[in-house]
């Protein structure tokens, strides 16, 4: 368990239960914050790409080539951006903060 806290699309703040060992990517899915996950975390789409606070980027595993390639298609991304497919939720992650990105 833990919680993840987003800033939205609209600059508000907001904290959601996370469930261990779910992809990041379907706990802000399913609780509709704007994230589609339009390939099921097959590293496709990048339709869950978010920013990760600072302060949290280094302690999650670094991306793999296939995420950072995905990533370079985006038209806008910053230096903490990253797949939320590709993040699996642990505990050690309670209170990680990310940022959606604005929508292409
Ligand atoms: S869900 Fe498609 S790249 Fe993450």
């Amino acid at each position: 368990m833990g919680f993840v806290n987003v800033v939205d699309r609209e600059g508000e703040h907001r904290a959601f239960e996370a469930v261990e060992g779910w992809r990041l990517m379907e706990i802000l899915r399913d609780y509709r914050v704007g994230i589609e996950g339009v390939c099921g975390g097959a590293c496709d789409c990048a339709s869950c790409h978010v920013v990760i606070d600072e302060a949290w980027a280094s302690k999650l595993f670094p991306p793999r080539d296939d995420e950072l390639d995905k990533l370079d298609e985006l038209p806008l991304i910053e230096p903490t951006s990253r797949l939320s497919c590709q993040i699996i939720w642990s505990d050690a992650l309670d209170g990680l903060t990310l940022t959606l990105p604005p929508e292409i």
